[in-house]
């Protein structure tokens, strides 16, 4: 698919599944603006991706936001396209969750969701076209243990999406969530290294998927560039698994 011209924002943009979306979306003729904390690896990313721009800093804190939106309307107007893959997870339930926890998870996850979202919304009504792609997760429909905050946030990144998908439909404006089963992505290494014995970890969650194997970034990308794109001009409000059948068993 051909997104020449287009700018697209990517949060979480330096490693995993959004620096996979960030690279392709860029061998499609994209301008990438990435989004991380992590500025290192955000800026060896982007240092490969001619013409994009990297924006360090956090998604969950409004004036970072406020001021990265900024920077991505003055050098390029509006945005086109908007991925919202920055997320992570403590591998704590309710009761070993402290409130500082829970909040720093939703922080990012949701409100991180909401404020980009926000940010660039305006841009895109006013020139009655756009597309966004939240990153949501097989574990917010199937459940899942140890992982309240995660589900919970990510379950509630399901129902915004659907909910700007609606308020936006008349503006030209598609959303959709991209729901990624079990991803080989330092997020879900460090999940494994969690446990008491990660090899085991790492083989039940193979298991889980009906066709035996984690998935790959870059076809949770593949995924992603889809919704975004133009090939997907009548999906909105949807939510796309790429899962490897973790829901369907
Ligand atoms: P990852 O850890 O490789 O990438 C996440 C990126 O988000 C990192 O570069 C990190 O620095 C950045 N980030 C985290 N919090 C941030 C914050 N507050 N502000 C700015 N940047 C922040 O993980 P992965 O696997 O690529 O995850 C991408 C998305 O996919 C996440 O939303 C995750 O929840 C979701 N997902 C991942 C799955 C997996 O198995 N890997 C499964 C289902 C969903």
């Amino acid at each position: 698919m051909d997104l020449a011209g287009r700018v697209a924002v990517v949060t979480g943009a330096a490693t995993g599944i959004g620096a996979a979306t960030a690279r392709m979306m860029a061998s499609r003729g994209a301008t990438i603006v990435g989004v991380d904390r992590n500025g290192a690896a955000l800026d060896a990313l982007c240092a490969a991706l001619p013409g994009s721009l990297a924006l360090v800093g956090d998604v969950g804190d409004e004036a970072t936001v406020a001021a990265h939106a900024g920077a991505v309307a003055e050098r390029f107007g509006a945005a086109d396209i908007l991925v919202t893959a920055a997320g992570w997870s403590t591998g704590k339930g309710v009761v070993g969750s402290t409130l500082d926890e829970w909040n720093a998870v939703l922080n990012t996850n949701l409100t991180g969701t909401f404020l980009w979202c926000r940010a660039l919304l305006p841009g895109m009504v006013a020139r009655k076209a756009g597309s966004i792609v939240l990153v949501g997760s097989q574990l917010a429909f199937a459940g899942g243990r140890s992982n309240a905050p995660y589900l919970a946030s990510k379950g509630a990144v399901a129902s915004l999406g659907r909910c700007m998908a609606l308020d936006h439909a008349d503006d030209g404006v598609r959303v959709n969530v991209v729901v990624p089963g079990a991803i080989d992505t330092p997020l879900l290494e460090r999940a494994f290294a969690r446990s008491a014995d990660p090899q085991a970890a790492r083989a039940r969650s193979v298991a889980r998927h009906p066709l035996g194997r984690l998935g790959r970034a870059e076809e949770v990308a593949r995924a992603i560039l889809f919704l975004a794109g133009d090939d997907a001009s009548f999906t909105t409000g949807s939510c796309l698994m790429v899962d490897g059948g973790w829901l369907a068993a």
